[in-house]
């Protein structure tokens, strides 16, 4: 793989290996059976694969956003649901990361590092998802402490999780400090697990929804220990995170065109292999070309986050969307290659697309991402205007905002338009 470095090489060999020897044996029975796979978090802890993306002062191994989407992509190409499974840690740890003190950070990065304590992310409600700033779950201040009331959805990884942050309204005056984020002990009273989800895909790792009723932390568990700054720290976490989805996307597409290459030459009709047939060959043309076009974004996306580049959530964006639906595209035409076999349960195939769905959709749906790029694209467009600025009439630039220039431009028209001259 071109542009890689030695470290990166050694995860992506690592995790390859892992994914062939634990995971993909254990794919269908934890998809069938839609419990958690701590047999595989074992062999991902004793690889160290949980240590990624924690910087070494605090137990981890260092590595970077690239690491991280190495590894997820080998764990997805074997399995989808693994890979959530595992990158999940990462964006219930990146709060801690970027918005935790120092209390917080030596006290729980190095646990999460060793595979000792999972964690999970509470953002979405059941009336806040892709609106995340309107969530509900309140936080009151009461002595030292806050007590948390509400509920959460979708949390992935929850119930399994040791540790949960938790986004609650801590200022519901408060237009941009209305948010903070807590770290929530599993077996705090109060904080229960409530309805299990049967999922379409990723059905090895729970997404539940939790319950908190009248839950006691103290101000220690506050991120950062200020409040009012949970919203920037879930959007400076995603942008980190979005490029893991990203890799998940990868990861499937991948493992579902290798898939299709096999069944395409072991599969004969017309008493030829299928993959000699013009129309598969194209399809698999295009299923390779798009997978290769999503790897070379996700992994321009991590490096661009890894070197601190300006707008790299956007780059993360488009990764994350990219990927995502080439995941969608290239799932499904891995299930057409495998016909009426593919639509079965017999073979693997049909797993990868319905793995594949949930990562259009969560970690900011494939809409938002587009709302994240454009919304960047208008802010750069400022830089630059001055690539029409011969084309545009001065006049009009200059009057462009001004209403009373504009009542003035307009009377002018009226005018013109009566003396039948236009310029
Ligand atoms: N980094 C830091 N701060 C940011 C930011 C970023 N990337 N983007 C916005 N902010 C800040 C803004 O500067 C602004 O700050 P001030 O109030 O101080 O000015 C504040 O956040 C509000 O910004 P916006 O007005 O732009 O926010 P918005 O309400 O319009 O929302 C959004 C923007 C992009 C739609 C955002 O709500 C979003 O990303 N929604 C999707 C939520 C999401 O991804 N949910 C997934 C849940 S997790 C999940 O799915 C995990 C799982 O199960 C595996």
């Amino acid at each position: 793989m071109p542009f890689l470095n030695d470290q990166n090489r050694m995860w992506q060999e690592k995790a390859r290996e892992v994914a062939e020897k634990v995971v993909r044996p254990l794919a269908r029975k934890y998809d069938l059976l839609q419990e958690y796979p701590w047999e595989i978090k074992d062999a991902l802890a004793e690889a160290g694969f949980f240590g990624v993306w924690i910087p070494k002062e605090y137990g981890g191994a260092g590595g970077t956003v690239l690491d991280l989407c190495l590894v997820i992509e080998q764990l997805s190409r074997a399995c989808g649901g693994v890979g959530v499974m595992y990158c999940v840690n990462a964006l219930g740890s990146f709060p801690i990361l970027v918005g935790g003190n120092e209390e917080q950070k030596a006290h729980w990065l190095p646990k999460i590092a060793r595979g000792e304590k999972l964690i999970a992310f509470c953002l979405s409600e059941k009336f806040a998802g892709s609106d995340a700033q309107s969530l509900r779950l309140a936080a009151r201040k009461d002595g030292t402490g806050w007590v948390l009331k509400g509920e959460k959805k979708w949390t992935t990884n929850g119930g399994a999780a040791d540790l949960y942050t938790v986004f609650a309204v801590t200022d519901p005056a408060s237009k941009s400090r209305r948010i903070s984020a807590f770290l929530v002990e599993k077996g705090t009273p109060g904080f229960t697990i409530g309805k299990i989800e049967d999922k379409m895909g990723i059905r090895c790792v729970p997404v539940v929804e939790t319950v908190f009723h009248d839950v006691r932390v103290e101000d220690a568990q506050l991120l950062g220990g200020q409040p009012g700054f949970g919203f920037h720290h879930a959007m400076g976490t995603l942008d980190l995170a979005r490029p893991g989805v990203a890799a998940q996307g990868l990861g499937l597409a991948q493992g579902s065109l290798e898939l299709a290459m096999v069944y395409g030459a072991r599969r004969q009709q017309f008493g030829s292999p299928i993959n000699s047939f013009q129309m598969i060959q194209q399809m698999l043309a295009d299923m390779a070309t798009q997978v290769e076009a999503a790897r070379q974004l996700v992994y321009a996306s991590a490096r661009s986050l890894d070197t601190k580049m300006p707008a790299a959530n956007k780059m993360a964006a488009m990764a994350k969307l990219f990927a995502t639906d080439t995941a969608m595209k290239v799932t499904t035409d891995a299930v057409q290659i495998f016909g009426g076999y593919g639509y079965m349960r017999d073979y693997p195939i049909e797993k990868y697309m319905r793995d594949a769905k949930i990562t259009q959709i969560y970690e900011g749906t494939n809409q938002v991402q587009r709302l994240v790029v454009a919304r960047n694209l208008v802010k750069e467009t400022g830089a630059l205007t001055q690539l029409l600025e011969a084309y545009i009439p001065r006049e009009v630039q200059e009057g462009f905002n001004d209403p009373a220039t504009l009542a003035a431009q307009k009377a002018g028209e009226g005018e013109a338009a009566v003396r039948g001259t236009t310029s």
